[in-house]
């Protein structure tokens, strides 16, 4: 092989990596997501335990209808950190639910250890690891750019979906699909799930459509990433840590060799 062949080769993916040129593939038409804020952004994010709890709600009563959720464990509701409900109330909501004993093969109510049931709608994707499965932002042109700037935007992807239906539908090899800004493609055999004063909240906020995709989007971006809180904290110990150690390096440093510079003459 000629050298300008190879050079031809390795340029294309090298330029392709460095971001400084688009595949036809990337620069498809973009879904519209929006940049909503949420109390577990930044490096001291926080998950928003009240909003965790409504979300939980959200997901109880309407989602779960076709979405399960199975690889999150009922105990880990009552997990500090997570909507930490109380022991009871945990137990309670997993009692709700009823699994197939795997060793008697008979049906009985949930306990803490089995995990939420799997989707009851075949073709509706299990939510566990969605928040982290899907990136919202992309662009310019697909380079993935603007989630250095906005993150990955798996939540956003979230709340954008169930915000932004258009209104139209149609109809494509007998399925219904319906018109939506935020989901590749532009139509998603999704209905619009969400209503306003779909769901009642304990704590008085009020029910909108928008409020109630940010807490669902919020409540499983937590069953993504159940220990998002404990990793931004061990991050922030690691860079005052290796702060500190900077400046003890710069002082040893400049010890080690304060006889040889500075305008000190060696003998
Ligand atoms: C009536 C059943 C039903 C209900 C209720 C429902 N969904 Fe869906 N959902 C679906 C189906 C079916 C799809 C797959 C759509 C597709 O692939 O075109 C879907 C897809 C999605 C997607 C896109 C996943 C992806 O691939 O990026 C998200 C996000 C989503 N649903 C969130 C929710 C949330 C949040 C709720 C509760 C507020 C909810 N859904 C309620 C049926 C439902």
């Amino acid at each position: 092989m000629q050298a300008k062949t190879i050079l031809v080769r390795l340029a294309g993916p090298a330029l392709i990596a460095l971001g400084l040129v688009a595949t036809p593939a990337m620069a498809a038409e973009e879904p519209e997501i929006t940049d909503f804020s949420f109390s577990f952004e930044g490096p001291f994010g926080r998950f928003d335990q009240s909003q965790l709890q409504r979300g939980l709600q959200v997901y109880t009563e309407v989602c779960s209808a076709c979405h399960g959720l199975k690889f999150v464990t009922f105990r880990t509701l009552a997990d500090p950190g997570g909507p930490a409900l109380s022991e009871e109330a945990m137990r309670a909501f997993a009692a709700e639910h009823t699994v197939t004993d795997a060793t008697t093969g008979e049906d009985r109510p949930a306990t803490p250890t089995d995990h939420f049931p799997m989707s009851s709608l075949p073709n509706a994707p299990d939510l566990s690891l969605m928040a982290k499965a899907r990136a919202g932002f992309h662009g310019p042109i697909g380079l993935g750019i603007n989630q250095i700037l906005f993150g990955m935007g798996g939540p956003e992807h979230i709340a954008s979906i169930v915000n932004d239906f258009t209104g139209e539908e149609k109809e494509e090899a007998g399925v219904t699909l319906y018109g939506n800004h935020a989901f590749p493609g532009g139509w998603m055999a999704m209905a619009p799930p969400l209503s306003d004063d779909q769901v009642e909240y304990a704590d008085g906020t009020p029910a909108t459509v928008e409020q109630m995709g940010e807490d669902v989007a919020a409540f499983l971006m937590w069953t993504a990433e159940p220990h998002l809180m404990a990793r931004k904290q061990a991050g922030l110990v690691a860079v005052l840590f290796l702060a500190l150690l900077c400046v003890l390096l710069y002082f040893t440093n400049k010890k080690i060799w304060s006889p040889f510079k500075g305008g000190k003459k060696r003998a």
